[in-house]
């Protein structure tokens, strides 16, 4: 079956209002709105408007945002809701990034009604699960990966998750400039699939859109995307830079 072909470019907390304007111009100058791929921007949130509004109307470009609260409103200081990011005319959500395991203490629970809040505002959730450099050295990457799709997925219906994207970064690919090697990255996607069919069936498990991340760019993106599981790429430091992110996009 065929799937989606998706770039995400995950700007973490970078750029400035002006910057953010100029890269989004310069990814629309050199990128036709016509081909096949879904490009999602991800900017942080003050962007989220003004990117949306560069990105109206040009098909296959969307936004999304890099996180969410688990409340639609309500006195949470500092916090974003998911009804707020549909309001701004997103589309998608990163949920489980190891920056917000690591950094913000992020744990299943948050992600299970982070997920929830997403879907219940027709957000598609792009849930981010990875093992750390210690888990694949001790040879746990597969039983940390089983986890970590089970422990979130088991609360979701086959419907739900038919809307949700699953990106694979593992945690020392991470902004380090060492990327995952094709094989490793398609015996992980391929494993990935397989938990979904245990989880669910196999119909979903071929359907679902399974990123990578991880040092992706525009020197390794056309092997890692001609995995047979590999959907496309979830871009942090590349997707900074438009002529990279251009590059990785024509990548298929
Ligand atoms: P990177 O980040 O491409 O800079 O490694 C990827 C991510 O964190 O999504």
């Amino acid at each position: 079956m065929s799937r989606l072909k998706i770039v995400a470019g995950n700007w973490k907390m970078n750029k400035s209002s002006q910057e953010a304007k100029t890269l989004v111009e310069n990814i629309l100058h050199q990128v036709s709105e016509f081909d096949n791929v879904v490009k999602i921007i991800i900017p942080p949130f003050p962007y989220l408007d003004s990117v949306g509004q560069l990105l109206k109307n040009k098909s296959n470009f969307y936004i999304g945002a890099q996180n969410c609260h688990t409340h639609d409103k309500g006195a949470y200081t500092g916090e974003v809701s998911a009804l707020m990011l549909q309001s701004v005319g997103c589309q998608y959500v990163l949920i489980g990034h190891s920056e917000r395991r690591q950094y913000f203490k992020e744990k299943d629970a948050d992600f299970i009604l982070k997920m929830k809040e997403a879907l219940a505002h027709q957000l598609t959730p792009i849930y981010c699960i990875g093992e750390t450099i210690h888990e694949r050295k001790t040879d746990n990457h597969f039983k940390v990966i089983t986890e970590q799709l089970v422990s979130v997925l088991k609360s979701f219906s086959v419907s739900d998750v038919k809307k949700m994207i699953i990106a694979y970064e593992p945690v020392w690919a991470i902004g380090t400039g060492e990327t995952a090697t094709a094989q490793q990255a398609q015996e992980m996607h391929e494993f990935i699939r397989s938990v979904v069919v245990d989880l669910f069936d196999s119909g979903i498990a071929n359907e679902i859109p399974i990123l990578y991340g991880g040092s992706c760019n525009p020197k390794n993106a056309q092997e890692l995307f001609a995995c047979k599981d590999v959907d496309g790429g979830l871009i942090g430091g590349a997707s900074l830079n438009a002529d990279d992110f251009c590059k990785i996009i024509f990548s298929f």
